[in-house]
């Protein structure tokens, strides 16, 4: 059997209750249990259960004082379409850090962890849809990766320039979004609609299209997969939404 294994650092009880006190109450988002509050050194994901032992007395043997250790801020994750309110700590002698790098290594040699080397490219799927909205199809065939931007290897605020896949022969479904849309896409021809239950319009590469914010715009890719330069100008946090069309089932068995 497989566990879902991470290390982490507590925190003293006094610390936990002054950040239960300080988080805000809003509807919108969901309170953890305050006793399982921790620091993260090293998510490992999921691991064979024969080896947790191993796991746990190698991670125990990085075990070292810390100093003192100040809470910062609050810390919206990930920057650019925030799921996630983490904290900001101060390590001013960085002997957490250097714990967090002591796990890590540990982590290589005993849980076969593989670090993030974070490639100049970080390609990651867009998880804003519901899976059953987008279908899946689209949400387990496309990557992005941007490269100008919050948190991008080109710092830009409320700015999203990037690269775009999408596999072959599938439909990218009716969408709209506040933020305006440039796609100048390197491949083609791909279809395209601007208004849910219209008929595509097939455009060739390096035929840019322009979406207006919460313009409905969809793309069935051709026969070549589609890649394309993305941007969005503005308005990059506010996710993008999906609209219902019932023409969908066609045009995906047609793909
Ligand atoms: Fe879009």
């Amino acid at each position: 059997m497989n566990l879902r294994l991470f290390v982490a650092a507590e925190l003293p009880d006094d610390v936990r209750a002054a950040l239960a006190a300080w988080r805000p109450d809003d509807p919108a988002l969901r309170a953890v249990d305050i006793a399982g509050v921790h620091v993260t050194l090293c998510f490992l994901g999921w691991v064979d259960e024969a080896r947790v032992d191993a796991v746990g007395a190698a991670a125990m043997a990085c075990a070292a004082p810390v100093g003192e250790l100040a809470v910062r801020e609050g810390l919206w994750l990930p920057p650019r379409r925030p799921r996630v309110l983490t904290i900001a700590l101060d390590d001013p002698d960085g002997r957490l850090g250097a714990v967090q790098q002591a796990v890590v290594e540990a982590m290589v040699a005993v849980a076969g962890h593989e670090p993030e080397a974070r490639p100049f490219l970080h390609w990651v799927s867009y998880d804003a849809y519901p899976r059953e909205d987008i279908g899946a199809g689209f949400a387990d065939n496309h990557a992005f990766a941007s490269i100008i931007g919050e948190g991008c290897p080109f710092e830009a605020v409320d700015f999203d320039l990037g690269l775009f896949i999408i596999a072959p022969r599938l439909f990218y479904r009716d969408h709209h979004h506040a933020a305006p849309e440039l796609y100048a896409p390197l491949t083609g021809p791909h279809g395209w609609r601007f208004k849910p239950g219209d008929p595509l319009v097939w455009k060739d590469a390096d035929v840019p299209v322009w979406n207006n914010p919460w313009e409905p715009h969809a793309t069935m890719t051709g026969d070549t997969p589609f890649l394309a330069i993305f941007c969005w100008t503005k308005d990059t946090s506010q996710p993008a939404k999906i609209i219902p069309s019932p023409d969908w089932p066609i045009l995906e068995n047609a793909s």
